[in-house]
């Protein structure tokens, strides 16, 4: 097992030097980075065939397999980063809060919270109860080609919580919206815990050897931007400080802040911090950018839908993206959210390619 310290200086030479750190930290690049959010996943079939063998929680804590599924888009699609396949909710399993995925309806918590005593009756935990992540992580870095960087993340509190309170997925956040309305000490409790665990998280995940983090906050559009400053922006800010804190003496790694409809919150998800803004496509990306500020990074935005359309249509609405962030240094081409299970393979790989060679300057 190595570390990240154990690197020798070629290979961070050549990591730091990768069109994805280099995007992250708004310099030129000689091509225009790519990777996907949920770039491993159902639509793979080599994915498919392990999972026909464990489930998803099973495949998260056996790092072998971890390291071999992580490395598949890499191989497959010619991506600039790969990113550490985990899920954001393992903290809750470790948290004794009854984590399943249920074939067709997604995660479900047997132990929701929805008072104080609930909320007592999850364990406290530790960045060392997930260190299985962290194995997997030194063991992909061992295996991973030595130009590539990989990601680490975590789930942001507001959806983690919203996942605790809800018992699973949500269309309306109508649980969580009263909770934290209507018993608002017990939700600070809940964000300050799962806020303090975050970012001693992510740090234990660069210690382990990720060159890049992303804080994954996808349900939190479904907030006012005043309820955003009053629940949640002190909690994903003090993730954002601590991580940096503790980085600058690695050398910088940098923190990727992504969200769904998010358009009306970018400014104070700016203020809670993030080197790289990762955006969906309800807005365009120009704009979404103008809003950010052009000093900090951009990820996004193609729907993931456009993957099932044929090339023609791929091809135009890739062209949208590039079009929009011509000549500008700092931006991350990736989906606005996660590739979705039934998407084919051969559509991937083609987005990968157009992306490559056309990213530039067209
Ligand atoms: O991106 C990657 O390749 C890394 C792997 C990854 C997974 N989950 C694996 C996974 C990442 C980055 C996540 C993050 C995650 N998990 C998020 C944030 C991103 C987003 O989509 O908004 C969220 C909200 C979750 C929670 C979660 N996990 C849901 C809602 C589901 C069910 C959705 C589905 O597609 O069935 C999961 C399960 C899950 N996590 C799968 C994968 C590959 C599907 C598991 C399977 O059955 O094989």
């Amino acid at each position: 097992m190595i570390n990240l310290s154990e690197l020798d200086n070629n290979q961070k030479t050549s990591l730091a030097n990768s069109a994805f750190l280099k995007s992250c930290r708004g310099e030129s690049t000689d091509h225009k980075p790519i990777w996907l959010m949920r770039q491993a996943g159902r639509y793979q079939k080599e994915f498919q065939n392990i999972r026909k063998k464990v489930s998803l929680l099973e495949l998260c804590k056996r790092p072998d397999l971890v390291s071999e599924v992580t490395l598949l888009p890499v191989q497959q699609l010619n991506v600039d980063a790969a990113i550490i396949f985990a899920d954001i909710l393992l903290p809750l399993d470790a948290m004794g809060a009854g984590l399943s995925y249920v074939e067709g309806k997604g995660p479900v918590i047997e132990n929701a919270v929805s008072s104080l005593a609930d909320m007592a009756n999850l364990k406290t935990i530790e960045p060392n109860d997930l260190n299985y992540v962290m194995d997997a992580i030194k063991l992909t870095r061992q295996n991973l080609k030595a130009d590539i960087p990989l990601i680490g993340f975590a789930g942001a509190p507001f959806t983690l919580v919203s996942y605790l309170v809800e018992g699973g997925s949500t269309r309306d956040f109508k649980k969580t919206k009263l909770f934290m309305y209507k018993q608002s000490d017990v939700f600070h409790a809940l964000m300050e815990t799962i806020s303090e665990f975050t970012w001693r998280y992510l740090n234990e995940q660069i210690n382990a050897g990720v060159q890049a983090i992303q804080l994954f906050d996808s349900w939190v559009g479904c907030l006012s931007p005043s309820d955003y400053k009053q629940f949640v922006l002190p909690y994903s800010k003090k993730i954002f400080d601590n991580v940096k804190k503790s980085t600058t003496s690695i050398s910088h790694i940098p923190a990727i802040h992504f969200a769904t409809s998010s358009y009306g919150l970018l400014e104070l998800m700016r203020e809670a911090g993030g080197d790289v803004f990762g955006v969906d496509w309800r807005a365009p990306i120009d704009n979404a950018w103008q809003k950010i500020g052009h000093d900090r990074a951009i990820q996004g935005n193609l729907d993931p839908h456009v993957l099932f359309a044929d090339k023609k249509m791929i091809l135009e609405k890739t062209k949208e993206i590039l079009r929009a962030t011509k000549d500008k240094h700092g931006h991350i081409f990736n989906l606005g959210h996660g590739v979705l299970p039934a998407t084919s393979v051969d559509n991937v790989k083609y987005l990968v390619e157009i992306v490559h060679d056309l990213g530039g300057n067209k």
